[in-house]
């Protein structure tokens, strides 16, 4: 393009280097948009006086649609599960979706048996497709492989996103690391879907073998199983975009919300880092903000295709600032700049999107090890259909110190023979270094006070 001339030498140079990696040229152009924002300082704020709260959204409780209408719009659902993201906040180098869960299964494994389960039930090809990153492809196809039923004809089971160069924090220029050169690169955020889904050629794809719907959900996130009446929900409301959302709690009240800008009526998300200083009461007040995004989204594909071919592929959602190492796992080296795209925030770039409440049984996300322990512990049953029943509810609270704990690899190493049993906990904390025995129980709030040393929870003990 033209511009290359006159653009900031680390711009150009990303874009070189994009371009000998054979990222998509839409992808590029979307990160070059990205980059002079970010060269800008755009903060993509979003003003308490420009936004109106959502209320009252249509509650997936109070669908009424009858069974064979259910079936008739799960056939024509794909069901695609987010899987470009590696979990560095735990630690993690590979797929967070081939972490154990039950025993020796996988987020990857139980999704493969909820689709099972949901093709069985209402006889539907329901097809499974991954978004992969160049960090993910491999190992997760080399699972898929075991699981070679799920695989439907002439569909794909991944397609891949795009990549783009980790920047400088100092001076944006594409960071150099000889020591891995994979880790110049990052994927670009789970934003990154849409335009991946049509330069990968499998959005066409789908529309030609008659598919009109895509779920698509995180795959750390058991709780969003294929919904044969979330489906009809969504083929009768005609929009081109849902998302499903939960009533906000307290505990929930940094992360982002829901919101109608008053400018057109649309709705938006709002996330932490879009709120300005004076609106920040009113952004955490979650009377007035109620509802959260889940991250599970219902898309019509042909709308989807049709927005694109108007934009050029290129959706211009609100951009991310992620600030990290270059090694995730080393904090010395160079501070590096990620520029990223949520995928939800797609919900503003839709007229006519809409919002469904669903129970939070529908939101189970996995992002932290205390998260892990809870699903991985007695607290949840395994049901035949894959999804995890809550046999504590609500689901204990736990809190691991962070020195010991954060990352998988020194959790699994304190939990030698499982997780504790938690069904009959409020909530557990734990301080310091602790290596937990066998048959370990939890009961209402128990708390560990930090020993100073290594030590033993021994085998057979009640904590409360
Ligand atoms: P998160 O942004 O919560 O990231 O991804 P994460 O995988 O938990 O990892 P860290 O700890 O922030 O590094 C939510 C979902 O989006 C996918 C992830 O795989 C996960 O299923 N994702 C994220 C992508 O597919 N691509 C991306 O570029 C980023």
């Amino acid at each position: 393009m033209s511009e290359t001339t006159t653009e900031p030498e680390g711009l150009a140079r990303a874009r070189a280097k994009m371009t000998d990696a054979g990222v998509y040229p839409a992808a590029i152009e979307a990160f070059a948009s990205y980059y002079r924002q970010l060269e800008q300082g755009a903060t993509g704020q979003v003003a308490e006086s420009d936004i109106e709260p959502l209320t009252d959204p249509p509650r997936l409780t109070d669908v009424e649609l009858g069974p064979e209408q259910a079936a008739d719009a799960l056939a024509r659902v794909a069901v695609i599960k987010l899987n470009g993201g590696l979990g560095t906040s735990m630690g993690m180098t590979g797929p967070k979706s081939l972490l154990p869960v039950r025993g020796e299964q996988t987020f990857l494994d139980l999704i493969i048996e909820q689709v099972r389960h949901a093709r069985a039930s209402h006889g539907v090809p329901l097809p499974l497709i991954l978004m992969d990153s160049f960090r993910t492809r491999e190992p997760t196809l080399a699972r898929v492989a075991a699981h070679d039923d799920v695989i439907v004809a002439d569909l794909p089971v991944d397609f891949l996103q795009s990549q783009e160069p980790k920047l400088r924090a100092d001076d944006l220029a594409p960071v150099d690391w000889p020591d891995d050169r994979e880790l110049e690169w990052t994927p670009p955020g789970h934003g990154d879907l849409y335009p991946s889904l049509r330069d990968s050629g499998v959005l066409q794809t789908l529309l030609d073998a008659g598919y009109a719907y895509a779920c698509v959900s995180n795959v750390d996130n058991l709780g969003a199983t294929p919904s044969p009446e979330l489906a009809a929900w969504f083929a009768d409301s005609g929009a081109p975009f849902a998302l499903e959302v939960c009533r906000r709690t307290r505990a929930d009240r940094k992360g982002g919300h829901l919101a109608i800008r008053r400018a057109d009526g649309r709705l938006i998300l709002r996330e932490s880092a879009q709120v300005r200083d004076d609106d920040a009461d009113a952004f955490s007040d979650t009377d007035r903000h109620g509802y959260f995004n889940t991250n599970n989204l219902w898309l019509d594909l042909r709308a989807l295709a049709d927005v694109l071919a108007e934009r050029d592929g290129v959706l211009g959602l609100p951009m991310i600032v992620n600030r990290k190492t270059v090694d995730p796992a080393d904090p010395e080296s160079p501070k590096v700049i990620q520029i990223e795209t949520a995928m939800g925030a797609a919900i503003e770039a839709f007229e006519g999107a809409q919002v469904i409440e669903v129970p939070r049984s529908r939101f189970q996300p996995v992002k932290t090890t205390n998260d892990l322990l809870v699903v991985r512990s007695d607290a949840y049953s395994l049901a035949d259909d894959g999804h995890l029943e809550a046999v504590a509810d609500p689901a204990p609270v736990v809190d691991l110190d962070p020195r010991h704990y954060k990352l998988v690899g020194d959790f699994d190493a304190r939990f030698p023979d499982g997780p504790p049993s938690l069904r009959d906990a409020a909530s557990l904390t734990v301080r310091g270094d602790w290596t937990f025995g066998a048959d370990v129980r939890v009961v209402g709030d128990a708390e560990l006070a930090d020993p100073g040393t290594p030590s033993r929870v021994e085998p057979g003990t009640e904590l409360s």
